[in-house]
């Protein structure tokens, strides 16, 4: 990139590992991926809700949130959508550089702008989530009215009507939102997180 050929990157002191020891746990991002209405909210703020309750670090990054300060600049062209993407998996690797258990709750619709957050995440566990549900159930969910603008024509590039979604090949986890509860979900995204060995210190692994 033409603007970083002047700028060297300064390591810090504090190492991951310092960092995993003092929080307990592995910094990481979990990145939810799916349709508009296919739960990535919600299911975001039930992970993040049972993490701090057991005393995890986590924080959660929401499209309709980000949005609304960050990417405010942003629409719905593809080119807008991966700069949206881009941003978001900066931000999300410095959270999990910083320790924190990142939640990403973005459609996220092409999967090449995907896999660029996964490099932007480094050494740190990046764990792509695909939040299932078919287009039809969330259809009929929409929770912001948004379908039927769409359906309607009044609306355009929305995401399972005339914008694509490329589905995870290969995610860590998939989630079907329509066939089991957010609590079951949030088990088994836990499970995952325990399994990857994230929700470890250093000596506890
Ligand atoms: S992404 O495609 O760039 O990842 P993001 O998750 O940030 O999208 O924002 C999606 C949210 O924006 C949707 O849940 C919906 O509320 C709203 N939205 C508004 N216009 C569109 C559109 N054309 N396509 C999809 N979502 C839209």
């Amino acid at each position: 990139m033409a603007n970083a050929d002047n700028i060297v990157w300064h390591p810090g002191a504090v190492t991951a590992e310092h960092r995993r020891r003092l929080l307990g746990q592995r910094g990481c991002v979990v990145w939810l991926t799916g349709l508009s209405g296919s739960g990535k909210s919600t299911l975001a703020a039930a992970l993040e809700q049972r993490l701090v309750a057991d005393g995890r670090a986590a924080y959660v990054l929401d499209g309709d949130n980000i949005r609304h300060g960050l990417n405010a600049d942003l629409g719905f062209s593809p080119d807008q959508r991966d700069e949206n993407i881009r941003r978001i998996g900066e931000v999300a690797a410095l959270f999990a550089d910083a320790g924190l258990i990142a939640i990403t709750a973005f459609i996220s619709p092409y999967r090449a702008a995907r896999d660029r957050a996964r490099r932007a995440a480094k050494d740190a566990p990046f764990l792509e989530v695909f939040v299932r549900a078919p287009l039809d159930v969330c259809e009929q969910r929409d929770p912001k009215g948004l379908y039927a603008k769409a359906r309607a024509g009044a609306l355009r590039e929305f995401t399972g009507v005339d914008a694509p979604y490329e589905p995870p090949v290969e995610p860590a986890l998939t989630v079907d939102t329509a066939a089991r509860s957010v609590a079951d979900c949030v088990d088994a995204i836990v499970a995952m997180l325990a399994e990857r060995g994230v929700l470890a210190g250093p000596g506890d692994a």
